[in-house]
């Protein structure tokens, strides 16, 4: 028997993708709505192992479109709300801000209203959990202590304010109207799935291809890395067990140098690929920096872990191997993703049926 329904949006995208997997899987008293506008993040082909499972739909569709979002919840009265679409990459948000407004900001002011005009006057047992990122709290020298959920927002990019944005506005709406809310700030995930042109896909592909890794600036700057895997199972602790009106912060506590981290992988790639070693670092090329380059993100996770008992289960030695591995043996999937492919399924398999 069905309990909830839950809308879980941008279920397309990387951490969407494994979030839906875990969910529909784990919890079959649960209907699982899946939101997606299919940007070019989007890939249905990473959901192709649940598509027919009886608890799980897709809809294709804009959280931009105010109308349509209304709409949707009335007619599907969705007892939860996981929110993850967004444009998520820091070099578009450079090249192109208003995307990031209008769907990071207004879209999530657009699902805030739909669930508020179902929910109202029978908040009990609903939640609209929005996920963030560490990003929205700034650059850390390398001194400074790791971000911890009440350090004060201080983003520096176009995609980091806008979602900082979405953050304040979906706690405003807890306090200004009730709406049962938790939010989460995640450290930087990876894992099967990722679009490549984050850093770990796009380097592997490219030392695949023997082609030049471009490495920002000096390569100095410091992210905390975490297995996607591990960001799905604290999201389901939270949607759970988290309290309402609060944040949690979460993170592998493992962080790296940027070219730290390449130095490894172009070592796993070199013993991965059969090449002679020192091959693939030879690939390494520095570029020009990128704009207004956050120099550390770091993460204090001991909320998350006191109060509601998650720790990530996945070494990281053992997360990047799985990693590496995944995209090796996943050569279809980065090919049809690269050459655009994978924008047809949505067609194929759902407008033809
Ligand atoms: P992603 O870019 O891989 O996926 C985003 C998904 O949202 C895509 O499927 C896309 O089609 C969909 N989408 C975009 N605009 C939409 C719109 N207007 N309407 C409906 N759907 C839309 O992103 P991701 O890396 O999976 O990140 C998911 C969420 O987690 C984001 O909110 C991001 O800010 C947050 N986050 C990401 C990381 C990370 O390392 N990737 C870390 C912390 C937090
Ligand atoms: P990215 O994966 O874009 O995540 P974020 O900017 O959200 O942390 O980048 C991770 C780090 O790698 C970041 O410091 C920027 C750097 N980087 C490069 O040096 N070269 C690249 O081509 C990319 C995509 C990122």
């Amino acid at each position: 028997m069905i309990t909830r329904k839950i809308l879980i949006t941008g279920g397309a995208g990387f951490i969407g993708s494994h979030l839906i997997h875990l969910f529909v899987k784990k919890y079959p008293q649960y209907h699982i709505v899946n939101l997606d506008k299919l940007t070019y993040a989007g890939n249905l082909e990473n959901l192709k192992e649940i598509e027919g499972k009886p608890n799980y739909d897709f809809i294709k569709g804009d959280i931009q479109d105010e109308a349509f979002v209304q709409q949707l919840f009335k007619e599907h009265n969705f007892d939860a709300v996981i929110h993850l679409a967004a444009e998520s990459h820091v070099d578009r948000s450079i090249a192109n801000p208003h995307e990031f407004i209008f769907t990071n900001i207004v879209g999530t002011v657009n699902l805030l209203n739909a669930a508020r005009a179902i929910w109202e006057g029978n908040m009990e047992d609903r939640l609209f959990y929005h996920v963030s990122t560490d990003e929205v709290y700034g650059s850390l020298e390398m001194e400074d202590e790791p971000f911890k959920e009440t350090t004060a927002y201080d983003p520096r990019s176009p995609y980091s304010a806008s979602k900082a944005g979405s953050d304040h506005l979906v706690r405003a709406y807890f306090h200004t109207f009730g709406l049962p809310i938790v939010v989460s700030n995640c450290s930087n995930n990876y894992g099967p799935y990722q679009f490549p042109e984050k850093l770990l896909p796009l380097f592997i592909n490219n030392i695949k291809n023997s082609r030049p890794l471009p490495v920002y600036g000096k390569g100095e700057n410091v992210r905390d890395w975490l297995y996607v895997e591990d960001h799905a199972t604290a999201i389901d602790m939270i949607f759970h067990k988290g309290t309402l009106g609060e944040t949690y912060n979460v993170g592998g506590n493992n962080e790296w140098q940027n070219i730290k981290l390449i130095r490894k992988l172009c070592e796993i790639m070199d013993r991965k690929l059969g090449r002679e070693e020192g091959a693939s670092a030879q690939l390494i090329t520095f570029v020009k920096d990128r704009a207004g380059h956050d120099l550390r993100y770091a993460i204090d996770a001991s909320k998350i872990r006191n109060e509601l008992g998650w720790e990530p289960s996945i070494k990281f030695d053992e997360g990047f191997e799985r990693t590496v591995d995944w995209y090796l043996e996943n050569e279809e999937w980065l090919k049809r993703v690269t050459t655009g492919d994978y924008q047809k399924y949505y067609e194929q398999q759902y407008l033809n049926r």
